[in-house]
């Protein structure tokens, strides 16, 4: 995910196109860049990072122009770095583009410009390819040498390009990325996404696949792939700027919580080929390699380290290997055995907590092979990885984690279902049943959200109380401690998660009348135990939530509110659980008043010690 602005009228354009950027900073916000044109010439100013970064590099070398474009990005082919930053340029900056999207064929193409034109690159994105591409073909009219480019590109994209010698027009194309143009009173715009021009437009023409569209400061047109004009009704936009950015969520945290199925079905495809193996694509772990390893430590804080935990229940169970979990924090000075014998896999949504980066390089140090789980491209932990295990969650923009805890255990099962048939521990009809599971799981999660007004209800009973208690067994306590962390952090509840079975050995005490208690009895092999402790819990007043699977309708008698997640392998519902509990959280908060996406004291990614 990218952002993408253009703008065409008689001067400015570098405000509106970093203004339309900064609504679009949650399609991606590792490096930031502009082109403007102006006086026959394309002027480039980019920079690693926020926007912010590069408006104190515009205040320091102002430029601006009557026209150009803007990108925001998310790394997928480079790190996030100046030289990585769009807009590329061909070689002598004649042409300049801002590409969204991934162009597959990028390394044939730019061997062949390599070859053919003896081309020089600056940057290791597939999008520097386009660049020299249009610019190779360029004979005197934009339009022309982006249709010979394109022919010649595979993949999904929208790209957006500018020509010095032709300062008055912008050509953008749309294949499978979004891409809108905005038509303006004297002046039209260009975005991939609405956000981005409702400060200055509300009539829109929404792109199609295919189409190719030439903005200038009179009009826009559009044209079809064969190059035929295509007339385009317009679209007059209603809502709200901060709505429309939200897709109409109320907030941040409530999109990503719905996005899971999209975050599951990418993590899983970008890793499972046609038969259903696990395709490492450039991780290498052979059968050799594990054959060296002896253990496992999974270090991450957080809600990355609750992933750790499930993904110890299915890397032993599926590998028959040790593996401890650490909060990275603590593993760095206990002394942890390391050695060239241990894989150490390190979990991080951002890729830049410090105290997960620490144990990485500690471990790195004492000679342990390093596997991360993580989802910012070319973020610290990944780079300094020997391999990395992205999930596919997309930007995750609320503080509190959803898409990525949930895409982390994604992450995590593939990788336990590949060491375990890799050495030969796990039968194949154990591969193929939890294989089975994990493809149903966005499909059961979608129906799984269908039903998010049992919890609103719940929650409007709840939300007042000071003190909860989550408790669970096996993954269940894991997924237990997620859910407690997840009220804690953004409606401030004093919540605490313990072992069910602990439960007994002392923290007991403090159950008395009205408590409340969520109980979390997803597994049936442990369903009865949970029966056991909800008595327990019962006898003391407390008040029951329970968490139970579709079917095992016994629970009802006991708890005084139920939530069900759909029937599956007790291997899997961590994925599922921590649905419902994060929804609690949200409508609890919600209903608080407090400030969801922004809780007080925290921050997204957390780099110090
Ligand atoms: O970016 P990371 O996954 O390394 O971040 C780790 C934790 O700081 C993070 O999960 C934090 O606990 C979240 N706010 C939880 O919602």
């Amino acid at each position: 995910m990218c952002g993408i602005v253009g703008y065409i009228g008689d001067g400015g354009a570098r405000k509106i196109i970093i203004d339309g950027l900064k609504r679009l900073e949650y399609r991606g916000y590792d490096s930031a860049g502009i082109a403007l044109l102006s006086e026959g010439r394309i002027k480039l100013r980019k920079a690693a990072g926020r926007i912010a970064n590069l408006e104190k590099i515009l205040e320091n070398a102002p430029v601006d122009g009557h026209a150009g474009i803007g990108h925001t990005r998310w790394a997928t082919h480079g790190a996030p770095s100046d030289e990585n930053a769009h807009p590329h340029t061909n070689g002598d900056g004649s042409i300049a583009i801002v590409h969204n999207g991934i162009i597959e064929n990028y390394q044939e193409l730019k061997e062949w410009l390599v070859r053919e034109h003896g081309i020089t690159f600056r940057s290791e994105t597939d999008s520097e390819v386009v660049a020299h591409l249009i610019g190779v073909f360029y004979k005197g009219n934009l339009l022309d040498a982006v249709y010979d480019a394109a022919a010649k590109m595979r993949g999904a994209y929208a790209i957006s390009a500018v020509a010095a010698a032709e300062p008055d027009r912008i050509v953008a194309l749309r294949k499978d990325a979004p891409l809108i143009a905005g038509i303006g009173d004297g002046c039209n715009f260009l975005a991939s996404d609405i956000p981005a021009l409702l400060k200055y437009v509300r009539t829109i023409y929404l792109i199609e696949n295919n189409e190719t569209v030439l903005v200038t400061q009179d009009g826009i047109t559009i044209f079809n792939e064969r190059r035929e004009k295509v007339k385009r009704d317009v679209f007059h936009v209603s809502w709200d700027a901060d709505a429309a950015e939200k897709d109409g969520y109320d907030h941040f945290m409530l999109k990503e919580i719905f996005e899971q199925p999209k975050g599951i079905f990418e993590t899983l495809n970008r890793r499972l080929d046609a038969d259903g193996r696990v395709r490492l694509d450039g991780i290498s772990l052979t059968k050799q390699d594990l054959e060296k390893i002896d253990r496992v430590y999974i270090v991450a804080c957080g809600t990355a380290y609750h992933a750790g935990l499930v993904g110890k229940y299915a890397i032993e169970k599926f590998v028959r290997i040790p593996v401890e979990v650490d909060v990275a924090s603590e593993f760095r000075y206990r002394e942890p055995f390391v050695n060239e014998k241990t894989l150490l896999i390190c979990i991080s949504q951002s890729g830049e907590t410090l105290d997960t980066l620490a144990a990485l390089r500690e471990a790195r140090a004492k000679g342990a092979r390093i596997l991360s789980v993580v989802n910012v491209v070319g973020s610290s932990v990944a780079r300094e990885s020997d391999d990395v295990f992205y999930t596919w969650a997309g930007p995750e923009i609320a503080v509190a984690s959803t898409k990525a805890f949930t895409t982390q255990l994604a992450c995590l099962y593939l990788i336990a279902l590949y060491m375990g048939s890799a050495t030969g521990v796990l039968p194949e009809g154990e591969y193929r049943r939890i294989l089975d599971e994990l493809n149903a799981l966005p499909g059961k999660l979608e129906a799984l959200l269908a039903d998010e007004r049992t919890i609103r209800e719940v929650a409007k009973k709840i939300y007042k109380k000071e003190q909860i208690f989550f408790i669970g067994r096996g993954t269940d306590a894991s997924v237990a401690l997620e859910g407690s962390l997840k009220l804690k952090e953004i409606s401030y509840i004093n919540s605490f998660a313990i072992a069910a079975g602990e439960l007994k050995h002392g923290t007991i005490a403090l159950i008395e009348q009205d408590t409340l208690v969520v109980v979390l009895a997803t597994q049936d092999r442990l369903f009865e135990k949970l029966l056991s402790n909800i008595e327990e819990v019962k006898a003391r007043g407390a008040y029951v939530i329970a968490l139970a699977k579709e079917g095992n309708r016994k629970i009802e008698k006991q708890a005084d509110d139920v939530f069900y997640i759909p029937a599956c392998a007790d291997e899997v519902t961590p994925v599922l659980g921590v649905v419902p509990l994060q929804l609690l959280a949200y409508h609890i908060a919600k209903l608080r008043g407090c400030d969801i996406d922004k809780p007080k004291n925290l921050a997204k990614s957390v780099t110090v010690e």
